[in-house]
């Protein structure tokens, strides 16, 4: 991970870890020096074959492997101790293919550095490859040296050492680190940095919880405004009637109850970057001053008269689709295209492959203090999970099922069921009845999460009355104290 320059609440994007093919780029085989080996003076090897090669046993203990044999993916899995790291040979030559997807399981084990053996046959099924390009360091076509062998190993064992897989949390330094090593990530990431060297207006779009707050903190971060203010404000939790004043300020006496002149928060911004969160919200009066100060970069303060200049950049989000409700005129064409000079689209997270499971570490790393007890990592059935589900609340989801799972876990490793997510895992047999029990439960929690618990719009969204979804929330164990009946909470829906 490479934070960026400087120091505070300052968010850093992550670099993908290194990736395999670094131990032909060394040219020689890996030395003791190789991280890793000097903390660790067994270095286990784990050694999963339907029939395994006793010349190659033999030749890797000569060569100081503590050799672990497993024939089924589940015995390697548990051959597993989650603080420790290990390197893996898997030779899918003995396996048909179509048993190769149960290897996944143990292949996903973060702790271990795989190395597959195969050849053309299985070369040529998508699944191996699927598998290899996903999870593993290397791969070689028998037949192939001992040596060479060893060599795989022996780097693929410190990479896996540089993951540092039992550091305590304090060793997370950034707090507000923005992890993402896919493609997608790495194009927004590239986004970041170009449109952060300018001055013009952004407009971030994105599902909820995707990290489009982040992303404006990103860009400010990186600005040549980063010394001055990032001025965030949430355009949809500010009553209507407050908003006009809160943006621009007032002048004493401008209405009752003013008794003393009030800085808006673009005029505080000055110098520095605001970001206008929920955008989508902003009713039309908001919207038309809001035009005008970007038309002249001037302010007009509540009951005041004078135009006072003001210098800000101004980033915008909004998780609803801006283009419909310009079609429908809820919002101003001119102002958006103002608004929408440079455009960031942030990627969901069921779209972002292996950064779920990098993602789901990284937040278990800083919150599992939270626990007494010690937990190691996830259990291959909560990755899996993981991967299967579909995120509707994206990273904030996320953190929010790690965490819960980090006080709910009762061994060493987080499940499926501690996430939650116990449905989502392929060994699952579902009646019809249970999938369509789950889908609603998942359709009544996505739309809660997309209005933030407020009752009338999610119901709106899914196409049912107020009390209908009330009582649906009671079957499926929905209701909290985070429930917002129509505009105010109350008890009763
Ligand atoms: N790539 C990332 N790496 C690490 N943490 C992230 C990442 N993206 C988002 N987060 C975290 O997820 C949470 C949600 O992010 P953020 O508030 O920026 O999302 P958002 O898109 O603004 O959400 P909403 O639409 O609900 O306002 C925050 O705690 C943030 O720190
Ligand atoms: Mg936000």
């Amino acid at each position: 991970m490479t934070p960026l320059a400087g120091a505070g609440q300052r968010p850093a994007l992550a670099r993908p870890p290194d990736v395999p093919g670094a131990a032909h780029e060394t040219g020689e085989p890996a030395s003791k020096s190789d991280a890793g080996f000097e903390a660790k003076s067994v270095r286990t090897l784990i050694y999963l074959a339907r029939t395994p090669d006793a010349a190659l046993s033999a030749y890797l203990k000569s060569r100081g492997w503590e050799l672990a044999t497993a024939r089924t993916a589940h015995e390697a899995s548990r051959l597993v101790k989650p603080e420790s790291a290990y390197a893996g040979l898997i030779d899918l030559t003995g396996f048909a293919l179509r048993d190769c997807a149960g290897l996944e399981a143990a292949l996903r084990l973060q702790q271990v550095g795989w190395i597959t053996l195969t050849d053309s046959a299985h070369l040529v099924n998508p699944d191996v490859r699927r598998l290899i390009r996903h999870f593993c360091f290397d791969f070689v076509h028998l037949p192939v040296t001992d040596a060479t062998l060893d060599y795989l190993v022996t780097h693929a064992y410190g990479m896996v050492s540089l993951c540092d897989l039992d550091a305590p949390a304090a060793t997370v330094q950034d707090e507000d680190e923005m992890v993402g090593t896919c493609e997608a990530m790495q194009q927004l990431f590239r986004t970041i940095r170009k449109v952060a060297g300018t001055d013009a207006t952004v407009f971030i779009s994105g599902e909820s919880g995707t990290g489009k707050e982040l992303t404006a903190l990103a860009i400010h971060e990186r600005s040549s405004r980063r010394k001055a203010q990032f001025m965030p404000i949430n355009c949809g939790a500010i009553p209507h009637h407050l908003l006009q004043s809160e943006l621009f300020g007032y002048e004493r006496g401008a209405f009752t109850g003013a008794n003393q002149r009030k800085i808006g928060r673009v005029e505080a911004a000055n110098g520095g970057t605001l970001f206008l969160d929920e955008i989508g919200d902003l009713p039309m009066e908001s919207q038309a001053s809001l035009l005008r100060f970007l038309q002249e970069g001037k302010i007009e303060r509540l009951g005041g008269h004078e135009q006072i200049p003001v210098d800000v950049r101004i980033i915008s989000a909004t998780h609803v689709d801006l283009e419909t409700a310009m079609h429908t005129g809820g919002f101003r064409a001119d102002l958006f295209h103002r608004l929408c000079v440079l455009r960031v689209d942030e990627p969901p997270l069921r779209a972002r492959g292996k950064d779920i499971e990098i993602l789901a570490h990284h937040i278990l790393h800083k919150f599992k203090m939270d626990s007494a007890r010690k937990i190691r990592g996830f259990a291959p059935d909560a990755i899996e999970a993981m991967y299967n589900y579909n995120w509707p609340g994206n990273v904030r989801e996320l953190i929010n099922r790690v965490r819960r799972a980090i006080v709910m876990a009762e061994s060493k490793l987080i499940t499926a069921d501690d996430l939650d997510l116990a449905h989502f895992t392929a060994q699952q047999t579902v009646t019809l009845s249970q999938a369509r029990e789950s889908a609603e439960k998942r359709a009544i929690e996505a739309a809660l999460l997309r209005h933030r618990h407020r009752l009338a719009e999610a119901a709106a969204d899914l196409g049912i009355s107020r009390v209908t979804l009330y009582r649906l929330m009671g079957t499926h164990g929905l209701r909290d104290e985070k429930t917002i009946f129509g505009g105010e909470a109350e008890n009763e829906p």
